[in-house]
């Protein structure tokens, strides 16, 4: 009958077969987002061949869901002194202790985000890799371990594990939707971290009085015609240049020519040494992993010696505080061939300012809070390669290269009416004045609560004035702030939080969320350290309770951090 459906013969025999698309679950473990981003694409890839793709953060994934799962991609940063991101945490512990189950069924892959400067690269991808073996898993793509400048090395492993996965999977036809998806999003985002977008600079200020130790930039840029937007909590990301100076001292003592043609990408496009030296490659910058690069390619006894010693120690005490033309100096690396040399080098990596504004209030433009870096050592200024270009060198006017990163960590909640406790010292208020300028045009009704701190009130209160309009007009419901150089006793951030324990305690129980922004080293683990002592001391705790309510809280991204 008419019913009957008669396949015609000339079809594609793909297109009628009906394989069961591999399933693959994308678990990725982000702090500053990039892994999620990263993540993120891999998913789309992945579906756009046609295979059924779960996208998880290590936050929300069921562990007891691990053993039923065919096929696993981990994507994971490292934090630090090597540990994992906060949201992969209990996942971590999970999977390392006693109750992780046999994994003999799965087969799996780990992408691993880190940066080469720190000891432990790459270490929690490292943990996560052989702890899968360990529990039975079949590792069906080597790990692959990627630097700051992760974007080549990421595809790389993404098309190792795309051909495997595509092999265990018989032809199945793409589906219309997705390639139209694909197009929209590309449409979209044009603009990105591997396609950088020029804004204008429409303002560049000194923010600190005369006589302050500090030097803040506040920075206002055109997104005009980009098309990109951006949320309170999001980063700019800038590719900055280097100091034409130290390219120049770096010719000088090389002899390299200027003009000769450099590769820049594994494509093998070429573009001129001065221009590779200033805008491609990083040269402020010594890590261990060069260091081996370096001596392996020169045959320098002196660095081998170096390596050779039994601890790390000495090659760590070397590198701190020494760049590209010290090595060279010092090793006296003579006759070095421009073209391989320089591909040695790690690419420049983008530098993460957190936005100092609300796109609602300010449509196509974005501020930034730009905290200069500038020291000596070994007899040289060194500068920070961004701050310092953009406190010496940039002028309204000019352009920076620039694109969004998304960071899904630092969110204000979805509801305003829930209070938020913002806790931001020096640079670390920039993510803070985006959220309230948020919340002032939302004509949100929860309370807020402002910890800021710096040296001294008479020059470094920054966006002093933004405050007090926000307090008197009750945007902003409370602000405290902890000028540590005025008194004789130096006076914190966390010294403020202790002293109205009981408050913010209340406003704790009352479901406020915690933000944290800053310097990681010291400010974070104190600020932390005093939510501990508050909640023993008013929630009648213990350490270990107090400990476990903290990454409850965390686990929930009521305690949420953008530290660095
Ligand atoms: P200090 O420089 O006087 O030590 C922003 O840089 C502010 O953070 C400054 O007032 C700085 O004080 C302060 N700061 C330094 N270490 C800190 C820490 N461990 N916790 C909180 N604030 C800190």
């Amino acid at each position: 009958s008419a019913d009957t459906a008669v396949l015609p013969l000339d079809l594609p025999a793909a297109a009628v077969t009906e394989a069961a698309p591999v399933e693959v679950t994308v678990l990725f473990g982000s702090q500053t987002g990039n892994c999620q981003e990263v993540a993120t694409k891999v998913s789309g890839k992945l579906e756009e061949k046609g295979m059924k793709v779960t996208l998880v953060s290590t936050a929300d994934f069921k562990p007891n869901k691990l053993k039923s799962l065919e096929n696993l991609l981990v994507v994971i940063s490292t934090q630090g002194e090597g540990d994992p991101p906060d949201t992969a945490i209990q996942f971590h512990e999970f999977l390392h202790g006693r109750r992780a189950p046999k994994l003999e069924a799965l087969n799996y892959s780990v992408l691993a985000l880190g940066d080469s400067s720190y000891e432990f690269f790459c270490e929690t991808g490292k943990q996560f890799d052989e702890r899968l073996a360990e529990l039975g898993g079949k590792r069906i793509i080597d790990r692959m371990d990627c630097d700051l400048d992760y974007d080549e090395d990421a595809e790389e492993w993404l098309e190792n594990v795309l051909n495997k996965l595509a092999a265990s999977q018989e032809a199945t036809p793409v589906p219309a939707a997705a390639e139209a998806a694909a197009t929209i999003e590309a449409k979209v985002a044009a603009f990105s971290r591997t396609n950088p977008f020029e804004a204008e600079i429409y303002e560049n200020l000194k923010m600190n009085g005369r006589g302050s130790n500090k030097e803040t930039y506040h920075m206002e840029l055109s997104l005009e015609g980009s098309n990109l937007e951006y949320e309170p909590g999001d980063s700019i990301g800038i590719y900055p240049e280097n100091d034409p100076v130290i390219v120049d001292e770096l010719i000088q003592e090389t002899g390299w020519a200027p003009d000769e043609l450099i590769p820049v990408n594994k494509k093998g496009d070429e573009v001129p040494l001065l221009e590779a030296l200033q805008k491609t490659y990083e040269i402020t910058v010594l890590t261990k992993p060069l260091l081996k690069k370096v001596a392996e390619f020169t045959q320098n006894p002196g660095l081998q010696l170096l390596l050779d010693q039994e601890n790390d120690e000495a090659v760590k005490e070397y590198v701190y505080g020494r760049d590209l033309l010290d090595l060279i100096r010092d090793y006296k690396l003579k006759d070095l061939p421009a073209k391989e040399f320089i591909a040695l080098l790690r690419k420049m990596p983008p530098r993460l300012y957190s936005v100092a504004s609300s796109y609602k209030a300010n449509p196509e433009e974005v501020h930034l809070t730009v905290g200069t870096v500038r020291y000596q050592t070994y007899g040289r200024e060194r500068n920070g390669v961004c701050s310092v270009q953009c406190a010496d060198r940039r002028e309204p006017g000019q352009s920076l290269s620039i694109y969004v990163h998304k960071n899904p960590n630092f969110k204000l909640p979805a509801d305003p009416d829930k209070p938020i406790i913002m806790i931001g010292p020096g640079t670390g208020i920039a993510p803070f004045r985006s959220f309230v300028e948020e919340r002032e045009m939302m004509e949100a009704k929860g309370k807020s609560w402002l910890f800021f701190g710096d040296q001294h009130f008479v020059t470094d209160f920054l966006y002093q004035t933004d405050w007090q309009r926000w307090l008197k007009d009750g945007t902003l419901t409370k602000m405290d702030v902890a000028f540590s150089r005025d008194k004789a006793e130096k006076v914190y951030v966390q010294h403020r939080m202790l002293a109205q324990s009981k408050e913010l305690f209340e406003w704790l129980q009352d479901g406020a969320v915690v933000y944290v922004c800053g310097d990681e080293k010291n400010m974070a683990s104190d600020v932390h350290d005093t939510l501990v002592t508050i909640l023993e001391r008013e929630g009648n705790l213990n350490t270990e309770e107090a400990h476990r309510y903290l990454a409850e809280m965390q686990q929930e991204k009521r305690y949420q951090r953008d530290v660095y």
